[in-house]
Order: C-alpha cells, then sequence, then structure tokens
C-alpha cells in the first residue's frame, strides 16, 4: 500500500510517500517549518498542503510529538497548550478529506525501526529514542508496542523534565560540544535503564546519524546503536502505523 508518511515536529513538518510492503520511501522528502504559533488550525493547514504537494488520494500516517490515544492528543509536548484534547485523527481526516492515522512521533519511528529496520525480529524490550526538539521514546516488548513511554518526561534538578536539558534542541540553543552533550544525554540513558532495564537502545532523530562523535560518553550496559533509517525513521514509521491502523478498501 501506498501511504504518505508525516513526521510532526516541534520545527519541522517532513512527509514522503512509503511503499508500506518494503518500508521505502518511493518520493523525496519534503519538509515545512512548523508554524510559529504551534496550533492546532495552521498545523492541519500544513498537513494539508504536504498532501497537495504530493498530490496524495490514499490513506496517510502522521507521527505527533506529544501523548496520543485513540487519535486524541492528550499532552501538550512542545506544541501550544490548546492542542491537549483535540482529536487529531479528526482534525486532520477533515482538513485533507483522507483516512488519517495518528501516533506519537516516537511510536512512529519505532514503527520503522521494528518492522523494516535493525529491531526486526529483536525480542525483549526494546527502546527506541529520538533525539530531537524534545526527547522521544518507543517501546516494544517482543515486538509489540507498548504506547505512549515518555521517558524524556523524567524530572531532573531544576528541570521538569529531562528533556529540556538533554535534547538536541538543547545542545543547539546552548552550543554544546558533542561531548558536553553526550554526557548530558549518558546520564538520561542511565535512568532509562535503571527505570525499564531495556534489552537495546536504538537511537533515532537527526543527531543518530552523529552517533560516532558522541558514542564514547556513553556508559550505560545496554546495547546502544543508532537506527540507520535515521531521519527517516518518523516518516517511514508514520506510513507503517496507517498500515496497523487504516480501513483498507
Ligand atoms: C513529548 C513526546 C514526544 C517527544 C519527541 C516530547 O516532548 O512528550 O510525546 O515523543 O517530545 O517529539
Amino acid at each position: 500500500m501506498i501511504v504518505l508518511g508525516i513526521d510532526i515536529g516541534g520545527s519541522g513538518m517532513k512527509g514522503a510517500l512509503v511503499d508500506t510492503e518494503s518500508g521505502e520511501r518511493i518520493s523525496e522528502r519534503h519538509r515545512i517549518p512548523t508554524p510559529r504559533d504551534r496550533k492546532p488550525g495552521s498545523m492541519a493547514q500544513v498537513v494539508k498542503q504536504l498532501v497537495d504537494h504530493f498530490n496524495h488520494k490514499g490513506p496517510v500516517g502522521c507521527g505527533f510529538p506529544t501523548i496520543v490515544k485513540h487519535g486524541v492528543c492528550m499532552s501538550p509536548g512542545n506544541l501550544h497548550k490548546s492542542w491537549v484534547g483535540v482529536n487529531i485523527k479528526e482534525l486532520f481526516s477533515e482538513a485533507t478529506g483522507l483516512p488519517v492515522t495518528v501516533v506519537n512521533d516516537a511510536d512512529a519511528a519505532g514503527y520503522a525501526v521494528m518492522n523494516y529496520g535493525l529491531g526486526k525480529g529483536k525480542k525483549g524490550l526494546v527502546v527506541i529514542i529520538t533525539i530531537g526538539t524534545g526527547l522521544g521514546s518507543g517501546a516494544f516488548f517482543n515486538g509489540e508496542l507498548l504506547p505512549n513511554f515518555e521517558l524524556g518526561q523524567i524530572p531532573y534538578k531544576k528541570y521538569e523534565k529531562i528533556e529540556q536539558w538533554a535534547a538536541a534542541s538543547i545542545k543547539e540553543r546552548e552550543g554544546l560540544t558533542f561531548k558536553k552533550w553526550g554526557k548530558r544525554f549518558n546520564t538520561f540513558l542511565h535512568y532509562v535503564e535503571i527505570l525499564i532495564s531495556p534489552d537495546l537502545i536504538i537511537l533515532g532523530g537527526g543527531t543518530a546519524k552523529n552517533f560516532d562523535e558522541y558514542k564514547e560518553y556513553l556508559t550505560v550496559q545496554t546495547p546502544v546503536i543508532p537506527a540507520h533509517l535515521g531521519n527517516f525513521a518518523g516518516i517511514i514509521g508514520a506510513a507503517a502505523a496507517a498500515l496497523h491502523q487504516a480501513p483498507i478498501d
């Protein structure tokens, strides 16, 4: 099935057409900056623009950067607070006139890694961490998703959530070297390890591709590997989520 996968983030909204049989991208990636207000109405218009860009008429799968339960936004994440309680699935379906599936963005990246990437066939507890505007996490036990794991929300010192100290956006904002940031990220991984004892940690998001520059600062016992789907995992996984849930006609 050909699905338009859309990875919605705090800074950019990125789409591509994906063949969900193979997990391959069959178009170039198109990125539109997330509207500054990060509000439902303006972001729904960008979803529509992405659909129009690809002249797509089929199912759409979205990875969304908040807790998502049955298509409804349950937390503000890094978006505007007016998102909370909004039925994202209905909003985007109305804006585009197409069937839309919405899951948490890190869960989406996890679908990609587990269905088509390095997580394929992996047993036990596998956690996908996406490093971006925030710190997302997707957890899979024996290949089954445990939705809405929110490991980036662990409080840390004066920070309400550890992602406010250790996400990639903070590295950029504070101009941290990979060494400095890598040590922060390592602290985060130690919390993850002590809390949930995963068997494998797979890193996604843009910063996964720089893994060689900070891997030496990671001292957890759990094996940590970068997802080679890298930045595309979010889009491919969003499309895969639609495969699991969209009506097939
Ligand atoms: C949100 C998560 C999301 C992550 C990455 C966090 O702020 O709470 O739901 O997965 O950002 O976008």
